[in-house]
């Protein structure tokens, strides 16, 4: 068995970006800069935020880190992007999900310029992505699949099952293994909340990739011998024993699963760094496309 070491692997991608961002400032050109945009006091949000941030001082990127209260209304959220869009400095920037009820996330997504869309979440980069164009994936999809191409993981002609539909991850992923090339060429089950004999998909599965949010969730039962299992779950389980007052638990029961599985994320560890990893790629993307529009 082998551990998809996303922490690894994370920080090799921060040192390759480090390395390009130290050129730009040899060459006297401007850095990347990120702006984060987070609304209300969700602790998981804010500590999500604050890993995007430390990332960018990692690399050299600038970045900005916008709070609005938890009653920001849907208006003032609009006026924000507006004035993130018009910014020349900001090359790219994102909206912390989930918002609160008062806004129409849909709306607010709509209102980012897709050119700094660096959570590809925009309509037209959601298409572009679909469509194979060239665009901005959404860093959780992009970091799974950076994952298993850095492991050499053969997805051609295997039967991958994604459970969850969520717009974030599972729906892209479905779109993304299914592409022509590497990692893709995968036969794509999307599993969620009303399919039906969910273990009778899970135990035909060579991959599967699980973005739930249910702690332990996938038993040793449901999976065959040598699937690569990929978890996407970082639930705060409280547990007094712990400092913090919980524990991130991901969505495979890891104890069991590990001794079935040929590769095999752990949490934490696994997916979540990589999530920040390719941000900054997409940042980079961002400042590149900024350049030559400005050229
Ligand atoms: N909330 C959970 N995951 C994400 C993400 O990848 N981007 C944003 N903006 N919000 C999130």
């Amino acid at each position: 068995m082998t551990i998809l070491d996303g922490k690894k692997v994370s920080n090799d991608i921060k040192d390759e970006i480090k390395a390009e961002v130290d050129k730009m400032k040899a060459n006297g050109e401007k850095v990347p800069h990120l702006a984060a945009v987070i609304v209300g006091n969700d602790g998981a949000s804010l500590t999500y935020v604050g890993s995007k941030v430390r990332a960018c001082e990692r690399v050299g990127f600038e970045s900005t880190m916008v709070r609005l209260s938890s009653t920001t209304s849907e208006v003032e959220l609009l006026d924000k992007i507006d004035e993130l869009n018009k910014n020349e400095d900001i090359d790219g920037f994102i909206i912390q999900l989930p918002l609160p009820d008062q806004i129409d996330t849909q709306k607010v997504l709509m209102a980012v310029n897709p050119n700094k869309d660096v959570d590809g979440f925009h309509p037209e980069n959601f298409g572009k992505m679909a469509l194979d164009m060239s665009t901005f994936i959404p860093a959780t999809p992009f970091g799974i699949l950076e994952l298993l191409e850095r492991y050499n993981v053969k997805t051609d002609g295997k039967h991958t099952v994604i459970i969850g539909r969520s717009h974030i991850v599972g729906r892209p992923m479905s779109i993304l293994m299914g592409r022509k090339g590497f990692p893709g060429n995968s036969t794509v089950t999307l599993t969620h909340s009303h399919t039906k004999n969910i273990t009778q998909i899970t135990s035909q599965a060579d991959i599967i990739i699980s973005a739930l949010g249910v702690p332990n969730f996938l038993k040793a039962e449901m999976v065959k011998d040598d699937a690569v299992i990929i978890d996407v779950g970082i639930t705060r389980v409280p547990d007094e024993t712990h400092p913090k007052g919980y524990v991130i638990t991901g969505d495979v029961d890891y104890e069991h699963v590990s001794k079935k599985a040929s590769f095999i994320t752990p949490v934490p560890g696994g997916v979540g760094p990589m999530t920040i990893a390719m941000l900054l790629k997409n940042t980079l993307l961002a400042r590149d496309r900024h350049r030559k529009a400005k050229s």
